[in-house]
């Protein structure tokens, strides 16, 4: 029988610390979960979706001006490299300011603006409730879990990609994990092509949509946090059908600035010492930029004693173009 993906009901999981368990094991063992009855009104997803669809029908050089701080975060343009993918970015949804800016810069209409601000206010809070949850199914004491996720910053990717007879079997998106926390993902509610891998086998299986829910995964830094514990899941999206699919990801990142991500203490004892050292989210992103380990690998970087801090990696031995790019994030 094929495996399916676990199912968590965010309603129950408020009410009741029964299904507190289901969480944990879901984090654990796949790293990715569908969440049902997340709050996020039905309507709100499907204007979003329509609001989106008409920003990728703006005139390139109008797209064009989506630009940000974090490289790679803005406009991506179909090109002979990627002749399927475009994609808007934001960061961080978490400022309504940065909200404003990128509609001023696509020039959205009121309604395109309202209805983009409402998604992401929406969006940011399932990250932060989930991730709290997550926090507190593992076991991290109130304490050191309070606000904990507050800061952190969001990044909305907004993808479309152009799926044509011809590209029919080929790749939308190579095999990867995400290098932040925790993403919620509005897949396409009509045409597939995400795969998630299968922990028992390593295989690949196809994740239908399901309209009106979130696909929930976790990244590279859920896994550092977490101290191994919680598993970054590796998905691709694979070209199925002619048809245009567009995706929405908001990626619940790390911590600010330049904050290191310290394993709070339910993660690390005797039995289970610090597998990674401390690294920010920024510096973890680049790292894995630069040594093109997007799937997972770049983990394997930040291992070793965790004092004195090892130096198999050093920011301020980037190119200068790379740091003044980390550098100007705000
Ligand atoms: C991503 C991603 C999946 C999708 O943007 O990291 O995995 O369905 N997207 O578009
Ligand atoms: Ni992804």
């Amino acid at each position: 029988m094929a495996a399916t993906l676990p199912i968590i009901d965010l309603q129950e999981l408020q009410q009741s610390s029964s299904s507190s368990g289901k969480l944990r094991e879901a984090c654990e063992h796949w790293g990715c979960f569908r969440l049902i009855n997340h709050g996020v009104p039905v309507s709100l997803m499907s204007e979003m979706k329509k609001v989106v669809g008409e920003l990728f029908d703006l005139p390139i050089p109008v797209k064009r001006r989506n630009v940000d701080v974090l490289s790679g975060s803005g406009y991506i343009a179909l090109s002979s490299m990627n002749p399927l993918y475009e994609a808007f970015g934001l960061y961080d949804i978490g400022s309504t300011a940065a909200v404003h800016e990128f509609c001023d810069q696509l020039g959205a209409s009121p309604h395109h603006r309202e209805t983009i601000l409402k998604y992401a206010e929406a969006t940011h809070g399932v990250a932060m409730t989930v991730a709290a949850k997550m926090a507190e199914s593992s076991g991290v004491l109130a304490s050191d879990g309070a606000g904990l996720f507050e800061d952190w910053a969001c990044q909305f990717r907004i993808n479309k990609y152009h799926f044509r007879p011809e590209t029919v079997g080929s790749a939308g998106v190579q095999i990867h994990t995400d290098s932040g926390f925790l993403t919620v993902l509005q897949e396409d509610e009509t045409v597939g092509g995400l795969e998630v891998m299968d922990p028992s086998d390593s295989g690949y299986i196809p994740v239908d949509p399901v309209p009106g829910t979130f696909l929930m995964n976790l990244g590279d830094l859920a896994t550092v946090w977490s101290n191994g514990k919680l598993r970054n899941v590796k998905h691709r999206v694979e070209c199925k059908e002619a048809a245009v699919r567009i995706s929405i990801a908001t990626f619940m990142l790390g911590p600010p600035r330049y904050t290191v991500v310290e394993p709070p203490a339910a993660f690390v004892d005797g039995g289970r010492p610090r597998l990674y050292r401390p690294i920010s989210y920024e510096e973890f992103r680049v790292m894995r930029q630069i040594t093109d380990k997007q799937a997972g690998e770049a983990l394997e970087l930040l291992q070793g004693p965790a004092q004195p801090l090892s130096t198999k990696f050093d920011v301020n031995s980037l190119p200068a173009d790379v740091l003044a790019q980390i550098q100007d994030i705000d």
